[in-house]
């Protein structure tokens, strides 16, 4: 069992992947939480914001009243601020903002207003800080994700398949790619911690194929490994066939139709997981309440599979699922970035530091701090052009800074 008390060891997690943030001291650093958030984390950003010197303050708001006809979980699309334009005000005007919102503010309509004067934005999922301990973001995994970034920018078509049956066709032309590896040094960037991800968000008919998940692979809405496989059919974005034996196409089926909207069946983004620290067997460790399940987004060589809201497509809609499978091959333009799971070529990562390895560079965490402080420039810009969170959010679409 977990306990939640304040360590001092997390204290020090709390403090390097701030440093990574470029927090300096002096900063106005605001430390966005709602009545139903992890109250050990918003104490533990709190204490390693007053050790990096930064000058924090709250914005808290009550948890909304749920309007959905089903339990939602681990979209990253939090309705925490629900537009209220003095909690926006003061986010905006913070340099970074530490949200700690239990989705998260990843496709909050709020966000582009937030972003739009350079305050930059770090999601800490809703993790217990047991789990963000071992995922404390290490900086030789920014220049990978960046790598992976480029890759998705540049093809035109993903394929993927796998020995359970998998073969889906990906047109990535007019996606939008990003890339997340768990900390944000510029203006109005975006980052979650644990980090690790590349994606796109396919343009509208993009998308076809079948797509098997196997025992083992994951439903991160449930928390949930399949005991049994399911075979989902998809036509011109959307889920149009749900098949499996056992209980877990069931909860699909009945997740799926709960929220009686088609947009909920068609694909949100696609892509792979890029961190070697993370692992896929992790969520047997945890109780649920302990965890989002972001670490399952970001083990190395899974492909994610998404359904739901995708703003590149013109779609709205708040059901989502993410998929993390495992064993997939994923092509771009017949290049094989990942091979039945594993990342190769330039995406391939060494294996991950030990945490005694971690804690002894540490001092290596303020010079990388140091560096991209010195580097980044504190006139307000807007998204540089490469490895960014992508944005899906409602109103990004007329935003220059939330296009590519
Ligand atoms: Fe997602």
């Amino acid at each position: 069992m977990l306990t939640d008390r304040i360590e001092a060891k997390w204290i020090d997690c709390f403090e390097r992947t701030l440093a990574l943030c470029a927090v300096e001291a002096g900063d106005a650093v605001a430390i966005l939480s709602e009545t139903q958030s992890r109250p050990l984390n918003v104490h533990l950003a709190e204490l390693a914001l007053a050790r990096l010197g930064a000058r924090a303050f709250h914005v808290v708001v009550p948890t909304p009243a749920q309007n959905a006809p089903v339990p939602i979980r681990s979209t990253g699309a939090s309705d925490a601020i629900g537009g209220l334009a003095p909690a926006i005000a003061a986010l905006a005007r913070s340099t970074l903002v530490v949200d700690l919102t239990v989705e998260g503010l990843l496709h909050a309509p709020e966000l582009p207003e937030i972003l739009a004067d350079g305050a930059r934005l770090l999601m800490v999922s809703n993790e217990h800080p047991e789990a963000l301990e071992r995922l404390v973001p290490d900086p030789a995994l920014e220049q990978k994700v960046k790598a992976g970034f480029r890759m998705l920018r540049s093809a035109k078509e993903m394929r993927v398949t796998s020995d359970a049956g998998t073969d889906l066709s990906i047109r990535l032309e007019g996606a939008r790619p990003g890339g997340v590896w768990g900390y944000c040094t510029k203006p109005s960037q975006v980052a979650h911690w644990p980090g690790g991800l590349c994606l796109a968000f396919p343009a509208a008919g993009s998308v076809s194929g079948r797509l098997v998940m196997a025992p083992g692979d994951v439903n991160l809405t449930f928390k949930r490994y399949l005991e049994t496989p399911v075979t989902l059919t998809i036509e011109d974005d959307y889920v149009t066939r749900i098949e499996g034996p056992g209980a877990d196409a069931a909860l699909m089926e009945s997740y799926f139709a709960a929220w009686g909207d088609r947009e909920a069946y068609a694909v949100s983004h696609v892509g792979w997981g890029m961190n070697p620290a993370a692992r896929w067997d992790a969520m047997t460790m945890y109780d649920r309440r302990d965890i989002n399940g972001t670490e399952l987004r970001a083990f190395a060589g899974n492909f994610l599979y998404s359904t739901g809201a995708n703003e590149v497509a013109g779609r709205y809609t708040p059901g989502h699922f993410d998929l993390p499978m495992r064993g997939c091959t994923i092509e771009l333009d017949g290049s094989t970035v990942i091979d039945r799971g594993a990342l190769q070529g330039d995406l391939a990562c060494p294996p991950p530091m030990s945490l005694q390895a971690r804690a002894g560079r540490r001092s290596s965490f303020s010079t990388v701090s140091a560096a991209a402080t010195k580097s980044g420039s504190r006139r307000w810009v807007r998204f540089p052009a490469s490895g960014l969170w992508p944005g899906t959010c409602r109103a990004t679409a007329n935003r220059p800074h939330c296009r590519k």
